[in-house]
């Protein structure tokens, strides 16, 4: 039997075991100890920590969200950080009111369908063998057959359906996972591994203010999560979702949100945005310069931003211009390989 570490948890006092091959993260994440974390993938720095004591492996943390300066200092990135002896690190834990975290969880999962959604985008159905907990807007992570790595995508299903656990996913090209595995191979039937949920992007339930949901892509997922929980549990809350794409190709459930809107016309709204295209009844321009056009002030709101890295720093610039607080301010970035390699600057606004 392998030797488990003991990993202490400061300023918590919390300790938890971890495997020598496990990373410290996944390790907190699977006994309930809930420490700051986003891409889970080395690439954006939310998971740093200092190591007080003791010794780790860094992994494969990327060389821009862990210095070398910070390397010698005896910083860690958990999610890839493993553990070479009993440690104790420091974290920047913040508690949050009105928040549950649920442990994270492996599932076996059978494809129940793969749609073709949108250009070079597809809907997932999976069916898992048992039920996931988790906040709207949070995400999985689905191992790539045979590559012995894990992709992270967001789940678009709310919380009240458990088990069929729906993903969106757009093509990478080039992309291990989704040119070399979803786009190619993936079949209805298959079994997947799956375990979940991560991250800390999620709807705040105990803020009633006013929401402005901007999705770019695929980044509508978790904000599809976050929109059906909001309005099938009865919330009043407000909401104002804006969903940027290319072209009409690329736009995929217009129908379904335009229904919502019609069940909820003083509730609900839905603003799909061309970049590329004009097209009659649909916006053009920048998802950001819709929002900027139709708000004189953000204040008093809060936002969720989803979709590539890009796209989610124009957003919370613009947000910022209308005078909402980065502590109003949520945001998921889907980082990929590239952005691993390429160097990612910590983010202004946090990450949960
Ligand atoms: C929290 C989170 C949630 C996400 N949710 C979603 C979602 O709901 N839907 C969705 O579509 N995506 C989502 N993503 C993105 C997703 O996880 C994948 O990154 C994306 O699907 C691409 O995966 P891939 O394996 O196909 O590409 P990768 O193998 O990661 O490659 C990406 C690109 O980088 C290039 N590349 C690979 N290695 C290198 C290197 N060393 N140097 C330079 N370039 C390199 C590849 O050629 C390719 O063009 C999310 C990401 C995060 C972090
Ligand atoms: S969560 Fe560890 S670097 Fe992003």
């Amino acid at each position: 039997m392998t030797q488990t570490r003991t990993i202490t948890v400061e300023p918590l006092g919390v300790t938890v075991q971890c495997a020598p091959d496990q990373n410290i993260l996944d390790a907190c994440l699977r006994q309930g100890v809930n420490v700051p974390h986003a891409c889970t993938h080395g690439t954006c720095g939310t998971c740093k920590v200092e190591i007080l004591d003791g010794d780790v492996d860094l992994g494969d943390a990327s060389v821009f969200a862990l210095l070398d300066s910070e390397r010698t200092e005896g910083k860690a990135l958990i999610c890839t950080a493993t553990p070479r002896s009993d440690v104790t690190i420091e974290a920047d834990i913040e508690e949050e009111d009105g928040v549950t975290y649920h442990p994270v969880r492996d599932f076996s999962a059978t494809v129940a369908s793969i749609e073709d959604c949108a250009r070079e985008t597809r809907r997932v159905l999976l069916d898992l063998d048992g039920d996931i907990e988790f906040n709207p807007g949070q995400y999985v992570q689905v191992t790539i057959p045979g590559a012995g790595v894990t992709r992270s995508w967001s789940m678009a299903n709310p919380p009240g359906q458990p088990r069929r656990i729906e993903l969106q996913i757009k093509r990478t090209p080039g992309g291990l996972g989704t040119d070399g595995w979803v786009f190619k191979s993936l079949a209805v039937g298959d079994t997947v591994q799956v375990s979940g949920p991560f991250g800390r992007f999620f709807l705040r339930e105990a803020r009633d203010e006013p929401a402005i949901l901007i999705g770019g892509g695929t980044g509508l997922a978790p904000l599809k999560a976050m929109v059906r929980h909001a309005l099938e549990t009865g919330s009043q809350q407000r909401l104002h979702l804006y969903h940027g794409v290319r072209t009409q190709a690329d736009l995929y459930d217009l129908e379904f949100f335009q229904d919502l809107q019609k069940l909820f016309p003083d509730q609900f709204s839905y603003r799909p945005v061309l970049s590329d295209e004009e097209v009659a009844g649909i916006r053009t321009g920048f998802v950001t310069d819709a929002v900027d056009a139709d708000f004189d002030t953000c204040r008093d709101h809060v936002a969720y931003l989803c979709g590539p890295p890009v796209m989610v720093d124009a957003a919370l610039k613009m947000l910022m211009s209308k005078r909402l607080f980065p502590r109003d301010i949520y945001r998921e970035d889907f980082f990929d390989a590239s952005d691993k390699a390429g160097g990612v600057r910590s983010p202004l606004i946090r990450t949960g």
